[in-house]
C-alpha cells in the first residue's frame, strides 16, 4: 500500500484549485458532499478509478458513482429521458443517484461502471462537492471515503483515521448533513436499488410505486453476473493452447499484457478494455495468473466471475 502524505485542504479558493490540479494529475481527493465524503478520482483515468479501490481495499470492482454539477453535464454520459429526466429536475442537485444507459463516445473508464452499459450518476448540492466539479471541469467517480467494509465517514477527520497515506488530500469543510449515502433508483420497472439519503415515498410521489428491490439489478454480486465475455475464459494459463488468445501480467509473450511491468494498478485500469477487445475476436481467451494481493483479489474476483459456466 502506498504511504503518500496526505494533505488537507481549505475548502477556499485556494484549496479548491489544488483539488483540482490533484484530480487532473490522476490523484485522489475526498471531498465532502450533502450524504458523505467521497474518494474523488477522474472517472476518465483509469489508473485514478484502479488507485480509488487500491486505497479502500476493496476485495471487488463493484460499480461506482460518477458525480458531476448539473443535469446538463450528466447527459454527456449517461442517457437521462423519460421518468429519469424528471427525476434529475425535481432533485438534483441533492441526494438522488439515477441509473441510466451510457451514452456512446462517453469517455469513461470501464473500470467505474464494472464493465456494465449503464451509469449511476448524481449531482451533489454540497457546496464544496459543485466547486470541486466545476473548477477540475470533468466527471469524478467517488465512493464513499472509507476503508472497505468500514462505516462511511461523514468528517474529514473520519476520513484521515481511514485513509491517511493512501490518498493525496482531503477538502475539509466541516460534518456532512444527511449522513447517509444518496439512494439509488434505476432499472425498468424504475426499482429502489439502495435506500439512501432521499426517501423512497418523496421518489414515489412522483414517479408512482417503485418496483422492489430484488426485481431490478442490486448487490454487486448480482452485478457482476451481467459482464461476463462470451467467450470461454480460461485462469492461470502461463501459455496460450492453439486457438487461444493469450491475456498476459508481467514480462512474457501475450497477444494483451494488462501490465508488462506487473503493476496491479495498470492492470486494473486494463482489465475491461483488453477483456472487451480480447472478446470481440471470439476466440477462446486464457489469463496469465495474477498475484492475489493488493488489487489482485480484485482482479482475480472478476477474471473467476468472467470465467465461471454458464448456461
Ligand atoms: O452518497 C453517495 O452516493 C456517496 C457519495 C460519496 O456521493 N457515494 C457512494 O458511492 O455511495 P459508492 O460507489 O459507494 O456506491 C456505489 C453504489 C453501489 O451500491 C453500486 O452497486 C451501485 O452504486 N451502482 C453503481 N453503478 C451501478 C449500475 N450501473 N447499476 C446498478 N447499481 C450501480
Ligand atoms: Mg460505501
Amino acid at each position: 500500500m502506498p504511504n503518500i502524505e496526505t494533505a488537507l485542504l481549505a475548502p477556499d479558493a485556494a484549496g479548491i484549485a489544488e483539488a483540482a490540479r490533484l484530480l487532473s494529475a490522476g490523484g485522489l481527493v475526498s471531498f465532502p458532499t450533502e450524504t458523505v465524503y467521497g474518494l474523488g478520482g477522474d472517472a476518465r483515468n483509469g489508473t485514478a478509478v484502479a488507485r480509488i479501490f487500491e486505497a479502500k481495499g476493496r476485495p471487488s470492482f463493484n460499480p461506482l458513482i460518477v458525480h458531476v454539477p448539473d443535469v446538463d453535464t450528466a447527459r454527456r454520459y449517461a442517457d437521462i429521458s423519460g421518468t429519469l429526466e424528471t427525476l434529475a429536475r425535481r432533485f438534483w442537485p441533492g441526494p438522488l443517484t439515477l441509473v441510466a444507459p451510457l451514452k456512446d463516445g462517453h469517455g469513461l473508464s470501464p473500470l467505474v461502471t464494472a464493465g456494465l452499459e449503464t451509469l449511476a450518476i448524481r449531482v451533489p448540492s454540497h457546496p464544496v462537492a459543485q466547486d470541486v466539479l466545476r473548477v477540475f471541469d470533468g466527471p469524478v467517480a467517488a465512493p464513499s471515503a472509507n476503508p472497505s467494509g468500514r462505516i462511511s465517514p461523514t468528517t474529514a477527520a473520519h476520513v484521515m483515521a481511514g485513509l491517511h497515506g493512501r490518498i493525496d488530500a482531503v477538502v475539509d469543510a466541516g460534518a456532512c448533513d444527511v449522513g447517509l449515502e444518496s439512494t439509488i433508483v434505476g432499472g425498468a420497472p424504475l426499482a429502489l436499488l439502495r435506500p439512501g439519503g432521499l426517501a423512497k415515498e418523496d421518489i414515489e410521489a412522483v414517479t408512482g410505486p417503485l418496483a422492489q428491490a430484488g426485481e431490478a439489478i442490486t448487490a454487486p454480486g448480482q452485478l457482476s453476473s451481467h459482464y461476463a465475455p462470451d467467450a470461454i475464459v480460461r485462469l492461470n494459463a502461463n501459455i496460450a493452447n492453439p486457438g487461444e488468445l493469450l491475456l498476459g501480467f508481467g514480462p512474457m509473450q501475450s497477444d494483451l499484457n494488462l501490465s508488462v511491468a506487473g503493476d496491479l494498478v495498470e492492470a486494473a485500469a486494463n482489465l475491461f478494455d483488453h477483456l472487451h477487445t480480447l472478446d470481440a475476436t471470439g476466440k477462446p481467451i486464457a489469463v496469465a495468473p495474477i498475484p492475489n494481493c493488493g488489487l489482485g483479489q480484485a482482479i482475480n474476483d472478476r477474471l473467476r466471475r468472467a470465467a465461471a459456466p454458464r448456461g
